[in-house]
């Protein structure tokens, strides 16, 4: 297939949480209930700081604002429970969570014959690609599962890319964290920032969601 201008070989990876599937109020919810239970001060504000972060570090940002000090032990049964919670609400999660854009934009990019892959810090994400049916659509993953630095390190883009066979120049990468975007920015990959990363200022482009997203264009450039 002839693709005059277009980048020589492309590929594109896709963040999980709040790119392809919205979990983040089932995150949301599991971490305040355990911020309850342990008398520690949470909100939206200090959400937002856990957005692409890994389970491990979201529990040293949300513990860093309690007066008690934890063990380590303490600290992993603290996560179990918290993902012991977060795994109860995701049973809910159906194809309908499904981002605005996502399908058509997969369609779209297998039609081109252009390769996609998941690049997430979430240990979860089998589970839930399997629960809104995407389990098959991807040409690779890599997730918190197969990584020992989530992003901001570019550890789980660089695999991904690795895993499609592709150089991480060629690759574009679609998050709507701000420590995706740096993930992919030292990854040597463009960036696009989407939703709450829409207008950060080290992405590529932004865009409120994948529907806004002109892929023709960003393929081009
Ligand atoms: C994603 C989410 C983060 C979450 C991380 C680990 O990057 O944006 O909020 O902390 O995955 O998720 P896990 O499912 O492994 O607890
Ligand atoms: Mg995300």
């Amino acid at each position: 297939m002839i693709r005059m201008g277009y980048m020589e070989k492309s590929a594109v990876i896709f963040d999980l949480d709040g790119v392809i599937v919205s979990t983040d109020e089932y995150h949301y919810e599991a971490w305040k209930e355990i911020s309850e239970q342990e008398d520690i001060p949470f909100n939206r504000e200090i959400n937002e700081k856990l957005r692409g972060v890994s389970r491990m570090e979201s529990l040293d940002i949300i513990l860093s604002n309690s007066t008690k000090s934890y063990s380590e032990t303490e600290k992993l049964l603290l996560a179990e429970r918290k993902n012991e919670r977060y795994r109860e609400l995701l049973n809910h999660l159906s194809a309908k969570d499904i981002l605005p854009g996502v399908r058509e934009l997969i369609l779209n990019l297998k039609g081109r014959e252009i390769k996609i892959a998941i690049g997430s810090s979430s240990k979860n994400t089998p589970f839930i690609l399997e629960k809104i049916g995407l389990a098959s659509s991807f040409d690779a993953i890599a997730d918190g599962n197969a990584i020992k630095n989530s992003k901001p390190d570019p550890e789980v883009f660089l695999l991904a890319a690795e895993r499609l066979g592709v150089r991480p120049e060629e690759c574009i990468v679609m998050e709507d964290a701000e420590a995706g975007i740096e993930a992919a920015i030292a990854a040597g990959m463009k960036a696009v920032g989407i939703g709450a990363a829409s207008n950060c200022p080290n992405a590529h482009i932004g865009v409120e969601d994948l529907t806004k997203l002109n892929i023709e264009q960003l393929l081009e450039r």
